[in-house]
């Protein structure tokens, strides 16, 4: 009897740890490190606050119940509900992977041109600075729908790269390189302010890129 007692303890035990380590992995909403209204005049703090509070909270809440409806599946060893599931979790991993770096890539004074080892690669794969802003505005401006452009680290050949994704598509799940800069030009980034003129915000948005922090991406991805 004593035996049976110890046994649904250590299951129990086993279980809570269980519990405990999902909640650890629950995915969460990251703090802005500055204002909604901080980007203004270039982005306008209701966008910001929309984009933030609703649109990359709602990718982060629906990632959550797909990774635990995964779970499930896995538990169960249902490959059907696996593999049903793999749209959401495409769309909603991405969108809060893509977000993150957004947050990150974009703050108040910043714009100029970026220094050093980021500077001499850009000169080195694109020609010049004004160059690379070119190509990465157009493929900004020409994503059909919505979706992202992004300044890309090609590891394996070691030089930088412009990519436009579709959708929420994550730049290194999707195309292997890792993301350095994204400009997200889903209607939601930049509509209650620009409307449709989309080419306006991609313009704009070159005032608020914190190079710093595309810099340090770099090193990390140079690693
Ligand atoms: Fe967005």
């Amino acid at each position: 009897m004593l035996c049976r007692v110890a046994q649904i303890r250590r299951c129990a035990a086993s279980l809570s740890q269980a519990v405990q380590q999902a909640h650890r992995q629950k995915h969460t909403l990251p703090d802005l490190t500055y204002d909604y209204g901080a980007l203004e005049p270039h982005i306008n703090a209701e966008i910001m606050q929309l984009h933030h509070s609703k649109h990359h909270a709602t990718y982060v809440n629906n990632l959550n119940v797909t990774e635990e409806k995964y779970q499930e599946a896995l538990a169960k060893g249902d490959v059907t509900v696996q593999v049903a599931l793999q749209p959401a979790l495409k769309f909603n991993g991405g969108g809060h992977i893509n977000h993150t770096i957004f947050w990150t890539n974009l703050s108040p004074n910043a714009g100029g041109e970026p220094q050093g080892e980021l500077m001499e690669a850009i000169k080195r794969d694109f020609g010049s600075f004004q160059s690379m802003k070119e190509r990465m505005s157009a493929a900004a401006v020409t994503v059909q729908g919505s979706g992202w452009s992004w300044l890309g680290y090609d590891k394996q050949g070691g030089r930088l790269c412009i990519a436009a994704c579709a959708n929420q598509d994550p730049l290194q799940g999707t195309t292997g390189l890792i993301p350095l800069l994204g400009i997200d030009v889903w209607e939601h980034a930049y509509y209650l302010q620009y409307k449709n003129v989309r080419p306006d915000y991609v313009k704009a948005i070159w005032n608020v890129i914190n190079w710093e922090n595309v810099s340090e991406r770099l090193q990390t991805a140079k690693k």
